[in-house]
Formats: C-alpha cells, sequence, structure tokens
C-alpha cells in the first residue's frame, strides 16, 4: 500500500473502469450505426457496452439472490464485541398485541435488465448465440473492447523489447483492423492532402525558427517566434489549438530549464508550439470525418484513439511530415512525431513534449502512468519535480493569444 492508502487506489481503480466501459459503449454506439443495426440494437449494445465489466454474480439473478440471502444471515448472526453483563430479567407478562403481517422475504431486483444480461452472457460463452442479429451485437461489443483494450495496453507492447505476456494484444490487432475498416473515413493521403492546403510556413517564420535554433536565442526571438506562426492558426476552430500551443510551448521551455537532460530551452519552445500543428489539418477534414471525430471525443474517446482509427494516423504522425516538408530540424520532426508514444523515440526533447502535454492536461490521449514513467526517465526529472512544476504558473505570452 503507498502512502495514498488503499481506498484511493481503488477509487481509481473504479473510475478507470467506468472511464472504459463508457468508451466501449462511444465505440460500440458508433460501430452498430456503421454496420446498419436498428436504433434498437444500438440502445442494446451500449447498455450492455456499460455493464460488461460488472462481476457475473451481479449479472446472475440467481446468484445474486443467494449472495443477498447469504448476506443477510451472516448480518444477522453478528454478535456485539463487547461481552454484556448477565442481569436476571424480570419476567414481565406482555400485552396481547396483533401480530404484524410475517415479512416476505425480499425478492432481489435485477441488477441489470433481462436483455443486456442475455447480450452479456453470451459475451462471456455462457450461452449459445441465439440468432444473427445476437451475434451482430456481441461481435460490436468484442470488437469495441478490444479496440479499447489495445490502446489501454499499447504502452506495454510498443516496447521494442515486447515480450510474448503481450500475445493477448497482438490478437487484440485484429479487432483493431476491424473496427478501422468499418469507421475509416479518411485515407492518409486525403490527410496529407489537407495539410498541403495549410498556409506554406512563411519566409519570415523560416528566418525565424533559424534565429531560435541559435543557441544565443533570447526572449525577443521566441516572442517574434510565436507572433509569426500564429497566421497558420487564423480559422476560428483552430484557435484553442494555439492557445494550447502556447501553454505547452512555455511547460516543455521550464521542464527543459529543469530536467537532467541537455535540451536546449528554445528548441523545446518551438517544438511546444508546433507539436500539434497536425490537428489543423484534421481539424479542416470533410464533414464525414469531422461529425464522428466530434461524436467520438464528445463520448469520451481520446482524439489520438479516433484519429487513428478514422484516418490511420494521429496528429503527431501527420505534422511531422509537414514539418519535414519545412525543413525543420530532424529533432524537432521526431519529437512531434512521437509526442504521444515516448517510448518509440529515445530523444528527451519527445519525452519533454510528452510531460508538456500532461502538465496542460491536454487530455489527447489515455493517461498512461507507464509512459509518464518513461518520459520522466528519458527527460532526466522526477515525478516530484514534475508535480511541482505543473504547479507553477508561467506568465507572459497573453498579448498572442486568441479569445475563444
Ligand atoms: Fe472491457
Ligand atoms: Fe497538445
Ligand atoms: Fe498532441
Amino acid at each position: 500500500m503507498n502512502r495514498w492508502g488503499s481506498g484511493l487506489q481503488e477509487d481509481r481503480a473504479d473510475s478507470a473502469v467506468r472511464a472504459h466501459c463508457l468508451r466501449v459503449a462511444t465505440w460500440s454506439s458508433e460501430l452498430a450505426g456503421a454496420i446498419g443495426l436498428s436504433e434498437s440494437e444500438r440502445r442494446l449494445v451500449e447498455q450492455a457496452a456499460i455493464s460488461h465489466h460488472l462481476p457475473e454474480i451481479l449479472v446472475d439473478d440467481e446468484a445474486h439472490a443467494r449472495l443477498l440471502a447469504e448476506m443477510r444471515l451472516e448480518a444477522a448472526g453478528e454478535q456485539p464485541l463487547v461481552p454484556q453483563p448477565l442481569v436476571p430479567q424480570p419476567m414481565v407478562p406482555q400485552p396481547m398485541v396483533p401480530q404484524p403481517m410475517v415479512p416476505q422475504p425480499m425478492v432481489p431486483q435485477p441488477m441489470v435488465p433481462n436483455d443486456v444480461r442475455v447480450v452479456l452472457e453470451t459475451l462471456w460463452g455462457r450461452r449459445p448465440i441465439s440468432d444473427p442479429a445476437m451475434g451482430k451485437i456481441v461481435t460490436v461489443l468484442e470488437i469495441s473492447d478490444g479496440f479499447d483494450q489495445y490502446f489501454e495496453f499499447q504502452p506495454l507492447f510498443d516496447d521494442a523489447g515486447a515480450s510474448d505476456e503481450c500475445a493477448s494484444s497482438r490478437v487484440e490487432a485484429g479487432l483493431v483492423e476491424a473496427m478501422m475498416s468499418h469507421l475509416r473515413t479518411t485515407s492518409h493521403a486525403d490527410v496529407i492532402q489537407m495539410m498541403e492546403r495549410l498556409p506554406a510556413f512563411p519566409g519570415a517564420a523560416r528566418k525565424v525558427v533559424r534565429q531560435v535554433m541559435n543557441p544565443d536565442a533570447g526572449p525577443r526571438e521566441l516572442q517574434e517566434l510565436a507572433a509569426a506562426l500564429r497566421g497558420n492558426f487564423a480559422s476560428p476552430q483552430s484557435h484553442h489549438i494555439w492557445n494550447h500551443s502556447l501553454d505547452v510551448a512555455q511547460a516543455a521551455q521550464m521542464l527543459a530549464q529543469h530536467c537532467s537532460m541537455r535540451v536546449d530551452a528554445s528548441q523545446a519552445f518551438l517544438a511546444g508550439l508546433i507539436h500539434d500543428i497536425g490537428r489543423l489539418a484534421f481539424a479542416t477534414l470533410p464533414a464525414a470525418f469531422v461529425e464522428r471525430f466530434h461524436r467520438l471525443t464528445d463520448g469520451g474517446c481520446p482524439p489520438v484513439e479516433v484519429e487513428t482509427c478514422l484516418a490511420g494516423r494521429c496528429h503527431g504522425e501527420v505534422g511531422s511530415e509537414t514539418l519535414a516538408r519545412w525543413e525543420f530540424p530532424a529533432d524537432i520532426v521526431e519529437a512531434v512525431r512521437w509526442h504521444h508514444h515516448p517510448e518509440r523515440s529515445p530523444l528527451a526533447l519527445t519525452a519533454l513534449l510528452y510531460l508538456a502535454e500532461f502538465m496542460t492536461d491536454s487530455q489527447e490521449d489515455l493517461p498512461s502512468y507507464i509512459r509518464l514513467n518513461t518520459a520522466c526517465r528519458q527527460a532526466g526529472i522526477s515525478m516530484a519535480a514534475l508535480t511541482e512544476l505543473r504547479h507553477q504558473d508561467s506568465d507572459g505570452l497573453d498579448s498572442l493569444r486568441f479569445v475563444v
């Protein structure tokens, strides 16, 4: 048990399971719609997804009734711990009182509706698949569960030295393919084409980037760089991305000044400023992508998962291709590419971007203690120092923010 106590750990575990169930319900609902299940079937699969981590004993009415009965028996048999003195009680004649109705044993209410229970029991293999409709419902649930679990376990098997223990995650890779084949709205080529349509990196900004990469760059050069890139985020739907980028730039700069690995603070600032540039392309894709993206993210699915599902690449990968074309330094291109997968890049700068996303609570990806730990190690900063930095206010740059 750590200093937080086991209660808090259990709460966290519970809320992680609840968040997973909600995401599976959101994925299930979208997949059910995509393959043409009826509205009632879609609702059924959503409800089953919400309950799919309930212990089986709570779903099975008979077992549930037995459990309650045993609990009542135990409670009735409890004795006080302090021995009571034996005091002779005088016999007092009791008045005749009409006897109350004998209470009937309480019939436990089912924990989950019957149709949801049938789906869950079929999913768990306790019932055969009754008909093709049930087969589809259970398959939708299975694919959605496997898809979300794939991303939850990704930090484990992403490692170059992944062991055979991750074999189950490889099985889930098949479910990932199934999900993507049904929900994909956009090809990688479409996303790259969209990036091509972004305003060309202005010549003035190229000059400032060169200045910033100079080890003698100071606050004035950083201000100029920010101002020069702002135009790429001019559309109203990109304003919040720009404001977030300013926060990440400042966090990355601060981390560079406190971590033990040598990272140039100006380079960290620049990398933070353009780390999410790939999100600009996703924001301008056709409605088929944007509508599905918002339905899924509004339902709790993290943007990185959703982008990967709908377009085959996340914004880090897409953004790095653009930066490579704009001739950004190779370290920045790599750090942006893997800023949500720090385990895939040995650079401290990649780790700093991951930690800066964490410090600004960006919620673009599933939280991962493994990745957080990896990034802290790669950057050379302790978790305690990171927590302290997280609570420090940063200042300046307010004049560059958009009002949203
Ligand atoms: Fe699950
Ligand atoms: Fe971000
Ligand atoms: Fe990001």
